[in-house]
């Protein structure tokens, strides 16, 4: 799977990709990405991405002619690719939803990350899906972005690997509930103990406490 993130700033994502399961995926489930600059397509000598917003108001409006190109350029790369906008407006992002994306096959997938105060509405044409990652408001799609492609790409065959199933986990569904609490040594914490029926090798109590004992 391809994966293809226009942003004005690639370095936020260099950490997060280059560490544990995202950094393995790519050779554990053939994930490959992608770091577009949209500095790259801006207008003029000074590159300029940004001009203030029609009809006044505060602060700058990406423009549509950079954002555009860099997602024509990330189409021509992967030309079946979806193209995701992460806003506040769109639709919020569902463990069904990653689901269905990581679901999807080899179809890739192209983030364009919004930043400053806004984006000129017209960028939507190019844009498949809008998403949200709940109602309140962040500075850009930088961290939406790293959220959708973490939450798809821990669920590619191969990525978790023999460390636990992702089938079994939290959020599987939306309407499934919270995985359940866990321990691990020492017995004792700070006059704390783990439950008994845990240590207690029972295997069909353990499992009822694990079914009772959910979010
Ligand atoms: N950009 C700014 N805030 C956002 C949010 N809550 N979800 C997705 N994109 C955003």
């Amino acid at each position: 799977m391809k994966i293809q993130i226009i942003t004005l700033f690639p370095e936020m994502f260099d950490k997060v990709l280059n560490s544990s399961m995202l950094w393995k995926a790519q050779e554990r489930a053939g994930v490959e990405y992608s770091l577009i600059d949209l500095r790259e397509f801006g207008i003029g000598p000074r590159k300029q991405v940004d001009d203030p917003p029609y009809g006044g108001g505060d602060g700058m409006v990406l423009r549509p002619e950079p954002a555009v190109a860099a997602i024509e350029y990330a189409k021509k790369q992967d030309p079946s690719a979806v193209v995701y906008l992460p806003t506040p407006r769109g639709k919020t992002l569902k463990q069904s939803w990653v689901k269905q994306i990581a679901g999807s096959g080899e179809k890739g997938i192209i983030i364009f990350c919004p930043r400053y105060e806004g984006y000129d509405e017209r960028i939507t044409k190019w844009v498949d899906e809008q998403y949200s990652i709940g109602n309140y408001v962040l500075t850009g799609g930088e961290l939406p972005a790293m959220i959708l492609v973490d939450s798809v790409v821990r669920l590619l065959p191969g990525v978790l690997g023999g460390v636990t199933s992702a089938e079994k986990e939290s959020f599987y569904e939306d309407d499934e509930s919270i995985e359940h609490a866990q321990y691990t040594r020492p017995e004792t914490f700070r006059e704390m103990d783990v439950p008994d029926v845990l240590l207690s090798g029972h295997h069909a109590n353990i499992e009822k406490w694990k079914s009772d004992n959910n979010g």
